[in-house]
């Protein structure tokens, strides 16, 4: 029977996907099972193997072990591969977000994270999500060590570095709670406009979609969103999609509501020309960064923690 990426490539998107946990995917052989089928799943992202601290825990020293687990389960799988991320507040080791630095030396941390990094996977990431999270929840430039040394000129600075890195891969801006089409998604759309104006390239928008059930917006809302981006001639995805329940367990009629959330985010990438796939946040309840975060809340995802098909499952494949 046909699986999510089946369906999403015939509904004319390039791939659905998902999040590979790599503390999960080698003690877990039901979660390998589903995560290595590419009718399921057509691309893959690490969820936190490329990041600053797994990448460059200390100065100059480089390590791919855990980023290359789901860059190797892809290349094997024959599966895409989405790579996640270089310039973000978070999971930043000490020593660059404590560093004093001036414009000069941080820039040249930053080429040569970027050199690093972007090279070791140069030519395998459909798209690279050059920066992320820049931007508070009520809209203004989120504070970083790259706002205080540079102001925004580090936005511009991160894409072109990026592509004297790797010239073939996409670069994208990616942030969550751009869904709901306020001040924050304002900036956001401030934002690809700074980097085209400084003549640098952006070409992607990654919304993260990490949602919550019963509050998210409607398909045709967030089509509207969607193709704020696409009129500024980037393209979009869903990079990070779970809709999680605010509490749990999670009745039936809220599984239900659920279903339907998910069906929406999917149907507005289906009908916005320009948003070229969905990926989510991993796919089973049983492995998921939710109830960490959010205490009380989860069920987020689109396999329960007994590796079934969710109502969510099903509502998706409707819309695909
Ligand atoms: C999360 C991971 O899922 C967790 O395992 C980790 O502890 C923290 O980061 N936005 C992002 C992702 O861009 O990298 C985050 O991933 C979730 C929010």
């Amino acid at each position: 029977s046909a699986q999510l990426n089946d369906l999403a490539v015939a509904a004319g998107l390039k791939y659905f996907g998902t999040a590979l946990g790599e503390g999960t995917i080698n003690s877990d052989s039901q979660y390998a099972a589903i995560l290595n089928d590419k009718r399921e799943f057509g691309q893959l992202v690490p969820e936190n193997g490329q990041k600053w601290d797994s990448t460059e825990p200390s100065r100059g020293q480089f390590n791919y072990n855990q980023g290359d687990i789901t860059a190797n389960q892809a290349k094997r799988n024959g599966q895409g591969l989405r790579c996640h991320t270089m310039v973000w507040y978070s999971q930043l080791p000490n020593w660059v977000s404590s560093g004093s630095w001036t414009k000069a030396t941080l820039t040249s941390v930053m080429e040569t994270h970027i050199n690093n990094v972007m090279g070791h996977y140069k030519g395998q990431c459909y798209a690279w999500d050059v920066v992320n999270e820049a931007i508070s929840d009520d809209g203004q430039w989120r504070n970083s060590v790259f706002l205080r040394t540079f102001s925004t000129d580090y936005l511009p600075l991160s894409f072109n570095l990026a592509k004297k890195a790797d010239p073939n891969t996409k670069l994208y801006y990616n942030d969550y709670n751009l869904e709901y089409n306020q001040a924050k998604t304002d900036r956001a759309v401030e934002l690809v406009k700074i980097v085209q104006a400084a003549g640098a390239p952006i070409d992607g928008v990654g919304f993260q979609g990490h949602l919550i059930v019963g509050s998210t917006p409607s398909r045709a809302n967030l089509a509207t969103t969607l193709k704020r981006f696409t009129a500024l001639g980037v393209e979009v995805a869903y990079t990070e999609l779970d809709i999680r329940h605010a509490s749990l367990p999670a009745s039936s009629s809220a599984q239900v509501t659920q279903g339907n959330d998910f069906a929406n985010v999917v149907g507005s990438c289906v009908d916005v020309a320009g948003c070229v796939g969905v990926t989510v946040w991993g796919f089973t309840d049983k492995h998921s960064w939710v109830p960490g975060t959010f205490p009380g809340e989860g069920d987020a995802l689109i396999y329960d923690s007994n590796y079934r098909k969710k109502a969510a499952w099903t509502s998706i494949s409707s819309v695909l």
